[in-house]
This record gives structure tokens, C-alpha cells and sequence, in this order.
């Protein structure tokens, strides 16, 4: 993952104020700068293209199911809004994974996009829920080093 050249660096800014959190969207965050670097500066092969899409697709479906968890366990008000919010970029993805299995390329539009989509989504809705999980007890430095999710998903595909 080291040979990753930043197309979206991560910055403090991006932080929602939740290691855990910050944790995974860390990841995503590799994800499309590891489709940046394959697609668009060393223009790979389909397959590897195709293997980094699935892994955005799969991990964002994950991350989205744990900030819903977390909706339920603590009874977030916004909750249904911000997973109806998901249930949106998670179409936009999968759409993405399908239109480039039907032939389409990933090029710098489509990555401005999963930049944009992504970025917005942090900085608008995922920031608001942090005053409130913390006031209902979630930790600021729980998971301090990697995410446990993160753990378990390099544990997968980095064998
Ligand atoms: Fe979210």
C-alpha cells in the first residue's frame, strides 16, 4: 500500500473527531488513491482495476453498516437520514463496479467524483453525529492504533 501516490491525501480536516472512525475512513481513503495509482498513472490491467473496485464497493458497505450500528445503539436521531445518505453512495459505487464490468474505464472525471463523494459525505453528515456520540459516551481515542475493522479486512486481502 506504501506505493500509493497521494490523489487524495488525508488531512485533519477530514478527521471527524473518532479514531475509530477516522480508522476506516482512512481506509476507503487508500482505497481510492490505490485506484488512482493503478488506474489513472499506471493504467493496469482490468483485473487489477476491477479487484480495487470490488474492495471499495465491499469495504464501503461495511463501514456504512457500522456507523448504522452505531445509529441503533445509540438511538441517533439523524439516523434514518444518514442511512438513507448511504444507501445513495453505496448505489453510486456499486453502479460505478457495474459500468466498468460492462467496459467503461476509470478516468480522472469518475475519480473526481468518488473524491468528491466521499469527502462531502465526512465533512456534511458523518461530522454531525460526532457531538452526539461522544455526549452518549463513545470514546474520542478508542482504537488508537488500527481499526479493528481495518484489522480484520487486511487480515482478508493482504494475506
Ligand atoms: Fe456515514
Amino acid at each position: 500500500m506504501s506505493d500509493t501516490k497521494e490523489y487524495m491525501p488525508w488531512s485533519p480536516d477530514l478527521g471527524v473527531g473518532l479514531q475509530e472512525i477516522d480508522e476506516q475512513h482512512k481506509i476507503l481513503i487508500n482505497l481510492i488513491n490505490r485506484l488512482f495509482n493503478e488506474a489513472i498513472l499506471k493504467q493496469s490491467d482490468r483485473a487489477t482495476i476491477d479487484s480495487i473496485l470490488n474492495e471499495l464497493v465491499q469495504y464501503t458497505i461495511i463501514h456504512f453498516s457500522v456507523e448504522e450500528s452505531l445509529f441503533r445503539i445509540f438511538d441517533y436521531p439523524d439516523g434514518d437520514s444518514h442511512h438513507q445518505q448511504h444507501e445513495k453512495l453505496k448505489n453510486e459505487v456499486i453502479k460505478i463496479q457495474n459500468k466498468f464490468r460492462n467496459g467503461a474505464t476509470v478516468d480522472l472525471e469518475l475519480m473526481q467524483f468518488l473524491r468528491k463523494w466521499l469527502t462531502q459525505h465526512i465533512m456534511i453528515d458523518d461530522k454531525k453525529y460526532t457531538p452526539f456520540f461522544l455526549e452518549k459516551g463513545f470514546k474520542s481515542t478508542w482504537s488508537k492504533q488500527r481499526s479493528w475493522v481495518g484489522k480484520i479486512w487486511d487480515s482478508i486481502y493482504l494475506k
